[in-house]
């Protein structure tokens, strides 16, 4: 028999781009609609550095929470040479922070600031790892002699895996893994270590991206790679193991900036996730572990309490509609297209 009803506990995002004013303004219903907390990306323009950045930034994204939504922004540090050891630890002390981001300088949207020498901030590193503070990564190298396809796997050999040689104790997220290599490495990791998954790279592969033309929706970084490591990704987010859970890195750009000679990366998939999501389980025959990808594993790396609430997924005859792309007061961000329709609803 087929299932056509699920009731997982309320999802949490923890790999959000919310951005600011008008944006923030358009893209946040999106994710308050089906998720209960989101961990916010802090790559602003400036980025969000001290713990006065995050909690200004939080009340920004607080006031702009739709009126009936329930919604809890899980704040982040942008790691920079200039970070203070002190600020960071004060901050998640006080419960205002949950992660400090490590961007490679340049390694994607709005990391200029980002780190050049990780001996630079191996002194905080050590402190967080004291604190229990973990770090995020973004797990690419961006030396311009690495091809762009490698820049995860090389990122893990010369600077995650050093990185936790020397901090041992550091709790770390490789967030949106995108590669084989990528989901072996946190397998033989223990504890201390967890990544990410997008809804994005369980669906597409680069094919998707450049045959029969170029399609500048599913460019985001790290870039869609082969369909082997798709393949390691949905055994990873199906799996149910505890150190792969949802982080759909939904990443709004304006419509007319990735239509674009130089498109910007990034991929806008709030509106259509848990759709998307109990398709792919659905293939996988593993309806049963969603709540645990989606619901259970990344509270539990963060020390919370899963939501309280539920939500229910109704397998539909019909297609479930989802608007292509949701307006902003500067124009349109397009919504990821998964190139198949959807049946699974959101009640
Ligand atoms: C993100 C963005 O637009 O801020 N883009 C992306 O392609 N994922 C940055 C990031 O998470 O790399
Ligand atoms: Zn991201």
């Amino acid at each position: 028999m087929t299932q056509n009803r699920l009731t997982i506990r309320r999802p949490d995002d923890w790999h959000l781009h919310l951005r600011d004013g008008a944006m923030l303004d358009a893209v946040l219903p999106e994710t308050t609609r089906h998720f209960g907390r989101a961990l916010i990306m802090p790559n602003l323009v400036p980025p969000v550095v001290s713990g006065d950045d995050a909690k200004r930034y939080r009340e920004r994204i607080v006031s702009a929470v739709p009126g009936d939504a329930q919604f809890e922004p899980l704040m982040t540090l942008y790691l920079t040479e200039a970070t203070q050891a002190e600020d960071v630890v004060a901050a998640h002390r006080a419960g205002l922070i949950h992660a400090v981001k490590l961007y490679p300088a340049g390694a994607t949207t709005n990391s200029d600031s980002g780190v050049k020498s990780m001996d630079r901030v191996t002194g905080v590193l050590e402190q967080m790892a004291e604190a229990g503070v973990p770090l995020c990564v973004h797990g690419e190298v961006t030396d311009a002699s690495i091809d762009i396809f490698d820049r995860e796997a090389v990122f893990i050999d010369r600077v995650l895996n050093p990185l936790r040689e020397r901090v041992p104790k550091l709790r770390v997220v490789m967030e949106h893994v995108t590669t084989r290599d990528g989901v072996q490495y946190v397998l033989g990791a223990g504890d201390s270590m967890a990544a990410t998954i997008t809804t994005h790279h369980l669906i597409i592969n680069r094919n998707h991206l450049l045959v029969g033309g170029i399609r500048p929706h599913y460019y985001c970084l790290p870039i869609a790679k082969r369909e082997e490591h798709r393949l390691a990704l949905r055994e990873a987010a199906c799996s149910g193991d505890q150190r792969f859970f949802l982080g759909t890195d939904s990443a709004p750009h304006l419509q007319h900036l990735k239509e674009n000679a130089c498109g910007c990366a990034g991929v806008f998939n709030a509106s259509n996730t848990l759709s998307c999501l109990a398709h792919v389980f659905e293939e996988e025959q593993a309806l049963d572990r969603l709540e645990a990808f989606a619901s259970l594993n990344g509270p539990r790396f963060y020390g919370l309490e899963p939501n309280p609430q539920s939500v229910t997924l109704v397998r539909q005859s019909q297609a479930v509609v989802y608007p292509a792309e949701i307006e902003t007061s500067d124009g349109p961000v397009t919504v990821f297209d998964p190139g198949f329709d959807l049946y699974w609803a959101v009640h």
